[in-house]
């Protein structure tokens, strides 16, 4: 595995490379960033992961400096995965003005769920995977669905901009009690880490009223709510939506998801499912 840090080194290899897949991440790898990995290698000739903690995208009082930076430990993962370029590029490297004068804007959606809570954080995430994939140029690039409003704002933005890339949605990878895997996991206590399951399991009840045919999706999260609050959790949101748009959904509506973000102590945890009938 080779690790560039510079553009022009990169742009030299990508002109050799035959079909790229590309799978952008900031780091601290788990297997969820692995399954993507995986993925990425079943579909094309060379695979490039780029590791950045992307400034642009945290706000102010959320956690840039302490989010977790852990290249050595990374980098033989992805060797392992057999990756082809980490692209491991400096700050000044992407930022060499520091600030960003051009940025991408996604439409209201990014004002809505996280981005309700997390302003500017979209707007951030598009600008700076618009930049790594004129950077890399890959053929296409994959996303995990735990981040499923990010997905969700990456393909509406390769549309509307035809970047030509395809973007592959990749599952969410859990633990065995059913947590996403997430590098903020990192952050909970011996206890928070007992607990913090409990946010799967409210979006796994309420797949199954939903499957089950439930219509009723305000008294659905309320409950999720309530019982999160109960045990000691600050609940963002817990909300279902139209899967394709992120819309709100309205009752009899046949592809869904159920999307929640909530904090345990200091850690912000989100996770959702999908309920496609
Ligand atoms: P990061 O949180 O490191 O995630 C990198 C990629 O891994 C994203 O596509 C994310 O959805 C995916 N991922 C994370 N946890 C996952 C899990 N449990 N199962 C499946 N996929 C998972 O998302 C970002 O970085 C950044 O916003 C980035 C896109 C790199 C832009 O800075």
């Amino acid at each position: 595995m080779e690790v560039i840090r510079s553009i022009a080194e990169l742009r030299a290899w990508r002109r050799q490379a035959g079909k790229v897949a590309f799978v952008p991440t900031m780091g601290n790898l788990h297997e969820g960033h692995l399954a993507l990995v995986q993925e990425a290698r079943r579909r094309a000739d060379k695979v490039v992961v780029s590791i950045f903690v992307n400034r642009l995208q945290f706000g102010q009082g959320e956690d840039f400096d302490a989010y977790p930076r852990t290249f050595d430990a990374d980098c033989a993962k992805l060797r392992d995965a057999g990756v082809d370029v980490l692209f491991f590029p400096l700050e000044q490297e992407l930022y060499p003005r520091i600030r960003q004068d051009f940025n991408v804007e996604p439409p209201h959606i990014q004002n809505e769920l996280c981005g309700a809570f997390r302003p500017g954080h979209f707007r951030g995430v598009a600008t700076v995977v618009t930049k790594l994939f004129n950077i890399v140029q890959p053929d296409l690039a994959c996303f995990g669905k735990k981040d499923y409003q990010q997905l969700h704002v990456i393909k509406a933005m390769v549309d509307d901009l035809n970047q030509p890339i395809e973007i592959v949605p990749v599952d969410t990878g859990r633990a065995e009690d059913g947590l996403a895997l997430s590098s903020r996991n990192g952050y909970l206590s011996a206890d928070e880490r007992a607990e913090a399951p409990r946010l799967y399991g409210h979006l796994a009840v309420i797949s199954e009223r939903l499957m089950a045919g439930e219509q009723d999706y305000a008294s659905l999260e309320a409950a999720a709510r309530q019982d999160l609050e109960a045990h000691g959790w600050r609940v963002d949101y817990v909300e279902v939506r139209q899967a394709d748009t992120l819309e709100i959904a309205h009752a009899g509506e046949k592809r869904l998801v159920v999307l929640a973000a909530a904090r345990l102590g200091k850690t912000r945890l989100i996770d959702n499912v999908e309920v496609l009938r």
